[in-house]
């Protein structure tokens, strides 16, 4: 699903990234920790192609993402990550139920089906009662599981998370990371988050120890990412979505990113 080989990135002299080699397979919930400064957030802004490696390749679902052109890129992007940040950064001037069509918009989608997926996805979060409020009214809790709902309208193969829960409180937070861990079985969506909640890296399938630029194991030595009491990768079987409640689908994709009537513009007028 995510193929990292031989990452590395400076800052001018500062070194970040030395070398770093990853695997994340489909359905799996990986956490990134480490030190402040040890390179997460870079590493992560990586994999979601916001940020480009001096050498290596990132591999995403079987697209070389380093031989895209910055417009191929904003599309993938678009199409195949979505992301959750520590604030947020939801539009302060649009309602919840906009903020998560958005990103629906942009990648061509009518604006009744996005509407519709909006509306599920919400609704998903318990927070249909919630749609028509602007951030402003809402609380960090809820804002945060609106950016969630934002990362996944346009069905993407992966969600990277840089400290989702990092600006909540521990009620909220449990609830933010059941959320991660439900839509992973109902779904089978990939998650790789960056977190200092050691609960949370506990409860995923897969910690990844970043120290000064390198992957670590627990010994402090160079290895592989191969943690020591993880199970057999995941077959296609097990990363399936499981029983349960069945979410509301979400209904068939239909892009036309060359429809200039499905802008997030038109959707503003
Ligand atoms: N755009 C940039 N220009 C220069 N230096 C940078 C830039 N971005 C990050 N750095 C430096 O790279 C190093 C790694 O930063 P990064 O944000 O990846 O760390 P982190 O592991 O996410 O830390 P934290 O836990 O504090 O968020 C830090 O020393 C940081 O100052
Ligand atoms: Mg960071």
């Amino acid at each position: 699903m995510i193929e990292l080989r031989n990452i590395r990135k400076s800052f001018g002299s500062l070194q970040v990234l030395k070398g770093i080699d990853l695997d994340i397979e489909r359905g799996e919930v990986v956490s990134i920790v480490g030190p402040s400064g040890a390179g997460k957030t870079t590493l992560l802004q990586i994999m979601g192609t916001l940020d480009a490696a001096d050498e290596g390749s990132v591999v995403i679902d079987g697209t070389d993402v380093t031989r895209l052109s910055t417009k191929q890129l904003a599309r993938f992007r678009n199409q195949n990550i979505g992301f959750v940040f520590q604030f947020h950064q939801l539009l302060p001037e649009f309602t919840a139920l906009e903020n998560v069509m958005i990103p629906a918009l942009i990648g061509g989608i009518s604006h009744g089906e996005a509407h519709r997926r909006a509306e599920e996805l919400l609704s998903f979060m318990g927070l249909a009662e919630r749609a028509s409020h602007k951030p402003a009214e809402l609380s960090g809790g809820e804002k945060q599981r609106v950016a969630v709902a934002r990362a996944l309208v346009n069905k993407p193969a992966v969600v990277l998370a840089d400290e989702p829960s990092g600006s909540l409180d521990s009620a909220n937070k449990a609830e933010l990371h059941r959320l991660f861990f439900d839509l992973r079985d109902r779904l089978g969506q990939t998650f790789v988050i960056v977190t200092h909640d050691e609960s949370l890296a506990a409860q995923t399938d897969r910690t990844i120890h970043l120290r000064d630029g390198q992957v670590i194991d627990g010994e402090g030595g160079l290895t592989e990412p191969t943690p020591p009491n993880e199970p057999a990768e995941p077959t296609p079987d097990e990363a399936a979505p499981i029983e349960g409640t069945p979410l509301p689908d979400l209904g068939p994709v239909h892009r036309d990113p060359l429809d200039p009537s499905c802008t997030p513009e038109t959707f503003l007028a």
